[in-house]
């Protein structure tokens, strides 16, 4: 026989409120209680920044993050933040291989809310819009694309070539969002991080994912 205590025998209240009554929802009244995955990925352009940023702002109460970096983002990362990625992530970020092709990623079958690229170079930018698949950010990018979930590459080069420009447009004809690493400057910045935040809070913007890193702009009246 069994002692009582020994084994969780707590029985259900029968009168207890099933799962999606509002006692159960989030404080923003959120009926959808799953997580959703978000992919990131990191690649050898300038602006690590704002990679560093993005990772720190997506909810993690909402979302599963998996990261994705080449072998030149990791160094431009170091370079800029002076420290390297793996030592400066956030909790509970899964990360990935470049080489790992077997990821859940490079699949169509993983469900996934959509893949953010930040930064994203010349070279991957190519490889996407060519379809080349060359490595699991380009597979995880092209499955986005194969599957209508949102793919946001966040270039950075200065000055575009021809190529470059004729790669934006085919990445942005099979439905890729280009959300260049532009800040603008009406928000007033005052320092590094408030241009990081302005790119930041334009992919968050894309994603649905609520923020407050920049109020968003209310005209001319508001003396904003
Ligand atoms: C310090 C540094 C900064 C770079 N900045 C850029 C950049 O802004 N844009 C870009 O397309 N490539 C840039 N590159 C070159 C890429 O890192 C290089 O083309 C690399 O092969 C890209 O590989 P990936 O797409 O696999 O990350 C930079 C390289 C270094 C070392």
């Amino acid at each position: 026989m069994v002692e009582s205590g020994t084994l969780n025998l707590k029985k259900q209240n029968p009168l207890a409120a099933p799962p999606s009554t509002a006692a159960q929802r989030g404080k923003s009244g959120d009926l959808n209680l799953k997580k959703q995955n978000l992919t990131v990925a990191i690649t050898g352009a300038s602006g690590a920044g704002y990679a560093r940023k993005l990772l720190r702002s997506i909810p993690r109460r909402k979302y599963d993050v998996h990261l994705v970096s080449s072998e030149a983002g990791r160094l431009v990362y170091e370079l800029e933040t002076g420290v390297a990625l793996s030592d400066d992530l956030p909790p509970e970020v899964c990360t990935y291989e470049e080489t790992d092709f077997a990821a859940p990623l490079a699949s169509g079958s993983f469900p996934c809310a959509g893949m953010v690229i930040v930064p994203c170079t010349m070279g991957a930018l190519g490889a996407i819009a060519s379809g080349l698949s060359q490595n699991l950010i380009h597979r995880a990018a092209d499955v986005c694309l194969k599957e209508r979930r949102p793919l946001i590459l966040v270039p950075r080069e200065t000055p575009l070539n021809r190529i470059h420009l004729a790669n934006m447009l085919k990445a942005a004809e099979a439905g890729a969002i280009i959300l260049p690493a532009m800040p603008g400057f009406y928000h007033k910045p005052g320092c590094v991080q408030d241009l990081i935040d302005f790119v930041v809070a334009r992919i968050l913007d894309q994603l649905g994912v609520e923020h407050n890193l920049v109020a968003p702009w209310r005209g001319l009246e508001s003396g904003s």
